[in-house]
């Protein structure tokens, strides 16, 4: 339905009317006093009561007391974001910033335009012994005496349905909320040199433009010599915040991992789905978009969305390694790469791939792939320990790769040649990482720094991918033409405990007896 229904009553010539005013020519909203008082009135009182207190409210202030430990004395500014325009007055579906979703532990549609402001005090003072008293602000629900009520149409109720108030998200969250309208002095009051007593403000720049506004000048309107700002300077200041939030996702805590849980086991039932899905499929010119469909049914059903389009790729597709355009048939004697995760009503989301043969057994040359693939995955998990580094999982899969590919004789110098820096020949077939961190962002914590992630060491408590996988195009003629057109990926969710690695995307069948098997079970 469209905000501004039906049959033009404007009057005035076009060249008059304002462009953004014309929005409104079609609607025929009444705009009587009678009207307004009469739809005012008469509306039963909310019995609802207020929210209990989120499980996630604890975790999320945890969070937030170790943000604050980092940066005393300055003012900390964390966007939600706007809502964004998908065609003209359409809006896309209102997904968080990640940063904010972490520190308040709020998920699903919450909540456009809003902003966690981190007010410095003196050291200790803050909110549980930190150094800051949080504040949320976004904009309440408005009463059914308002225009928003029934004229909205990106926020009102009669629109998109009851939004939350202010004592609502402060009960659920545990944090004080305040109205957007005091965002501006929340933000910009104090501002000024620290060496002049001023207070300085750190930003999680570029999720709302709006914020990075009123941020900039409040900074420019009170610098010393405003002319001369340096704003790459002010680039590393917020950087610092962005990398700092992006760390402190890299060990995920109790809560975390039983969202990401819940996000696995939604994505192992879409994948029970897709193979359900496959006669249907293999039957219609556009099977991949069946596969990609039967899955996002499921995504929506038990969570909140995709973690990411879904890659649906059959045969030579799935040598492309982020296929998502899904346009392609699903044929009888080629492999299946499906890559898809569903993201929970936390936002956590999983990130799994499995490789599967459309009609149920890997032919000779496929289950030798499929093999290497796995046994390089295997490697890895065999590292994924506490204490080792981050990269070293990727170079044990690459050893396993690089070995296979020389047995085969594809590689044009020895296996040890090719792992060498100077080398990495085996690299045309498995050009990606082979981990990443996972949790709101499927490529989660990306903008820590390398000597946290890839150069970090492997720590209790966080989740990542292991997803190696051999991709053979079908125009590559530095292969025989037997390998040509098949891509396999085998992807995996693991969570590391001080016992080793944890795969939690385990009830996928891996090895390829248990796909068939898995298969065969699933198409009786
Ligand atoms: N689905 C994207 C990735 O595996 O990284
Ligand atoms: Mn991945
Ligand atoms: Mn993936």
């Amino acid at each position: 339905m469209n905000q501004t229904e039906q049959t033009s009553v404007n009057t005035s010539p076009s060249s008059e009317q304002p462009l953004e005013d014309r929005v409104n020519n079609r609607s025929q909203r009444p705009s009587s006093d009678a009207f307004r008082t009469f739809m005012a009135a008469n509306w039963a009182p909310s019995t609802a009561g207020l929210p209990a207190r989120d499980a996630v409210a604890d975790h999320a202030a945890r969070r937030r007391r170790a943000i604050s430990a980092q940066f005393p004395g300055e003012r900390l500014v964390i966007p939600a974001g706007p809502l964004k325009v998908r065609s003209n007055d359409c809006d896309y579906r209102f997904r968080p910033h990640s940063a904010f979703a972490h520190l308040t532990g709020l998920g699903v549609d919450h909540e456009p335009d809003a902003v966690l402001v981190m007010d410095p005090v003196a050291e200790g003072a803050g909110d549980d012994g930190g150094n800051h008293l949080a504040t949320l602000y976004f904009r309440p629900m408005a009463g059914r005496d308002t225009k928003e009520f029934y004229a909205d149409a990106r926020s009102g109720e009669f629109w998109i349905g009851a939004r939350p108030t202010l004592p609502e998200f402060e009960a659920k969250l545990g944090l004080p909320t305040a109205d957007l309208t005091g965002l501006e002095v929340a933000v910009t009051k104090n501002v000024g040199e620290p060496s002049v007593g001023g207070i300085s403000i750190r930003l999680v720049r570029k999720v709302d433009e709006n914020i990075d506004a009123l941020v900039d000048t409040a900074r420019y309107n009170t610098a010393k010599d405003p002319d001369s700002m340096d704003f790459s300077a002010l680039d590393d200041l917020d950087g610092k915040l962005t990398e700092a939030l992006s760390e402190l996702r890299l060990v995920k805590d109790d809560w975390e991992i039983e969202q990401m849980k819940v996000a696995v086991a939604a994505t192992v039932n879409g994948f029970e789905d897709i193979v359900k899905a496959l006669p249907r499929a293999v039957a219609h010119k556009r099977g991949e978009r069946v596969v990609e469909g039967a899955f996002f049914a499921r995504a929506r059903e038990e969570g909140n969305e995709l973690g990411y389009d879904t890659i649906a790729a059959g045969g030579n597709n799935a040598t492309v390694l982020h296929w998502n355009r899904n346009t392609g048939t699903v044929d009888a004697g080629e492999l299946l790469l499906v890559d898809a995760g569903v993201e929970a009503e936390s936002l956590y989301t999983a990130d799994i791939t499995r490789t599967i043969p459309v009609n149920g057994t890997f032919s000779d040359v496929q289950r030798k792939i499929y093999q290497a693939v796995l046994d390089a995955a295997d490697a890895a998990f065999a590292v994924a320990v506490p204490g080792r580094k981050f990269r070293e999982v990727h170079a044990a899969a690459m050893e396993v790769l690089a070995d296979r590919l020389a047995a085969w004789g594809l590689l044009p110098v020895s296996a040890e040649e090719a792992l060498s820096p100077e080398g990495q020949q085996h690299r045309r077939w498995m050009p990606h990482g082979t981990s990443h961190h996972l949790g709101l962002d499927v490529h989660d914590c990306a903008q820590a720094r390398a000597e946290m992630y890839v150069d970090g060491i492997i720590t209790e408590g966080m989740v990542f991918t292991i997803e190696p996988g051999l991709y053979f195009k079908e125009e590559d003629l530095a292969i025989p033409a037997e390998y040509r057109g098949i891509g396999v990926r085998i992807e995996d969710d693991i969570l590391i405990t001080a016992n080793g690695p944890v795969n939690l995307s385990a009830a996928l069948p891996r090895t390829p007896q248990d796909v068939e098997a898995w298969m065969a079970g699933l198409s009786k």
